[in-house]
C-alpha cells in the first residue's frame, strides 16, 4: 500500500539555510517519514538510517528493488562508530582528504544499521556531504540518514527540487529545495571490504585524482542486466533512462557529428520531434538542423557537461521523440560521464569513424 501525501515543497537558502525550515525537515526525519534535499551531487530522498520502517519507506516512495542497498549520510566523523563494525585499514586518510564530498566508502556495516538500507549484505557505503542544507539537516535531525538519488527507479537522478517534484510529488511529505545541485553527477563508490580498494561506481571524484590517493585502486566496469541487477548492487545498465530514447555515438568529433546530423534529418523527415543533448560547440549545427537543442556548456569544460547532463535528459524527454548525444572526453569526470550516458542508452553504443 502507497500512502499517498500532499508533498511541501519548502524553499532554503543553499548557502545558509533558515534553521526554523531545517528544523520542520529535521522533526520528518525522526517522524520516521522521508525528506528529500539537496547535496553536492544530486537530490537525495532521506530517511532515518537507524529506522527499518522509515528505510522501507524509501523503496516504496521510489519503486525500487529492494534489492539496491542505500548511502548513509552523516555530518560528523564521531558518527560513523554507530554506523560501521569496523573502519579498514586506509579510510581515515580519504576521510580527511575527501570529507565532506563527493566520496562514498563501502565498509563493514554496524549493528545499528537495519539489513534493509544495505539489501541485507554485511556492509554499509557511507558518505558526508558537502552541502550546507544537507549537513544543516543531518545535523538538525542527530542522526544517520540512509539517502538514493531522489529519482524514481531506473529515471535520471534529479539535481533540481522540480525534478524531485516531478518524479515523487504525491509520494512523499517534504522536499528542501536548496536551488540547482553543484556537481550534478553522483558521489564516486569506493569498497574498502577487499585486499585492494575498488571503484564500484565513478562519479564526482576522478578516478585520477583518487589514484594519487590510492594507487593500488582497482577498477573493472561492470554492467550488468536488469535481471542480474541483484549480483552486482548499482552496476544495473538501465539507470538513467529519460522518457525518450537516446542514440549516442562515439568516435571523432566530425564523423560523429556527420552521422548525427544524418539522423536528426531523417527523423525530422518522418515526421519525428529530434531533440540534441550538445555541447555549445555544436549547438548551431543542430538547431540550424531544426532539433531542439538542451545545451551542455562547453564541451571542454566537463564539470559543466556533468553539471547539465541529468537535467538536459530530462528537459528534451518530454518534448522529443528521440535525442542524440555524443561522447566527450574520458579523463577527469569524463569516466562518470560516459558511465552514466551508457545507462541511459542500456549500453547502446553507435560507434563512428
Ligand atoms: O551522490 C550520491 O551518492 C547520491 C546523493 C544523494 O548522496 N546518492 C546516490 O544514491 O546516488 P543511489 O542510491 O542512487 O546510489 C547508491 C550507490 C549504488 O550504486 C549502490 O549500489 C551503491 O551506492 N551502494 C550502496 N551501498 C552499497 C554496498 N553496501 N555495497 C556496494 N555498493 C553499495
Ligand atoms: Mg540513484
Amino acid at each position: 500500500m502507497t500512502i499517498s501525501y500532499e508533498t511541501q515543497l519548502l524553499a532554503v537558502d543553499p548557502l545558509g539555510p533558515a534553521p526554523e525550515r531545517v528544523a520542520l525537515a529535521a522533526d520528518v526525519l525522526r517522524r520516521g517519514e522521508l525528506v528529500a534535499f539537496p547535496t553536492e551531487t544530486v537530490y537525495g530522498l532521506g530517511a532515518n538510517a537507524f529506522d527499518p520502517e522509515a528505510v522501507a519507506r524509501i523503496f516504496a516512495a521510489k519503486r525500487r528493488p529492494t534489492s539496491d542497498p542505500l548511502i548513509v549520510h552523516i555530518h560528523a566523523l564521531d558518527q560513523l562508530e554507530a554506523i560501521v563494525r569496523a573502519v579498514p585499514q586506509g579510510a581515515l586518510a580519504l576521510v580527511r582528504r575527501y570529507w565532506p564530498g563527493p566520496l562514498t566508502l563501502v565498509m563493514p556495516r554496524g549493528q545499528r544499521i537495519p539489513p534493509n538500507v544495505s539489501a541485507g549484505m554485511d556492509s554499509v557505503a557511507v558518505r558526508m556531504p558537502d552541502h550546507p542544507v544537507a549537513l544543516a539537516l543531518l545535523r538538525a535531525a542527530g542522526l544517520p540518514v540512509a539517502a538514493p538519488s531522489a529519482n524514481l527507479f531506473t529515471r535520471p537522478s534529479p539535481t533540481t527540487a522540480a525534478h524531485v517534484m516531478h518524479d515523487l510529488a504525491g509520494r512523499i511529505p517534504m522536499v528542501l529545495d536548496g536551488g540547482p545541485t553543484r556537481i550534478g553527477l553522483e558521489s564516486t563508490v569506493v569498497s574498502l571490504l577487499g585486499p585492494r580498494p575498488e571503484l564500484l561506481r565513478p562519479g564526482g571524484i576522478p578516478i585520477e585524482d583518487l589514484r594519487a590517493a590510492l594507487p593500488d585502486l582497482l577498477y573493472q566496469p561492470r554492467y550488468v542486466a536488469e535481471d542480474h541487477a541483484a549480483a552486482a548492487p548499482g552496476q544495473m545498465l538501465k539507470h538513467y533512462a529519460p522518457d525518450a530514447p537516446v542514440l549516442l555515438y562515439r568516435g571523432p568529433r566530425a564523423a560523429a557529428l556527420a552521422s548525427m546530423l544524418a539522423e536528426v534529418r531523417a527523423r525530422l523527415a518522418q515526421g519525428q520531434r529530434v531533440g540534441a543533448l550538445v555541447g555549445d560547440e555544436d549547438a548551431a549545427l543542430f538547431r540550424e538542423a531544426g532539433a531542439l537543442v538542451a545545451s551542455l556548456g562547453s564541451c571542454a569544460n566537463l564539470a559543466e557537461v556533468g553539471a547539465r547532463l541529468f537535467a538536459g535528459l530530462r528537459a528534451l524527454e518530454s518534448t522529443v521523440d528521440v535525442m542524440v548525444v555524443r561522447s566527450f572526453e574520458q579523463g577527469g569526470l569524463g569516466l562518470a560521464i560516459w558511465d552514466r550516458l551508457l545507462r541511459a542508452t542500456e549500453g547502446h553504443v553507435i560507434e563512428v569513424g
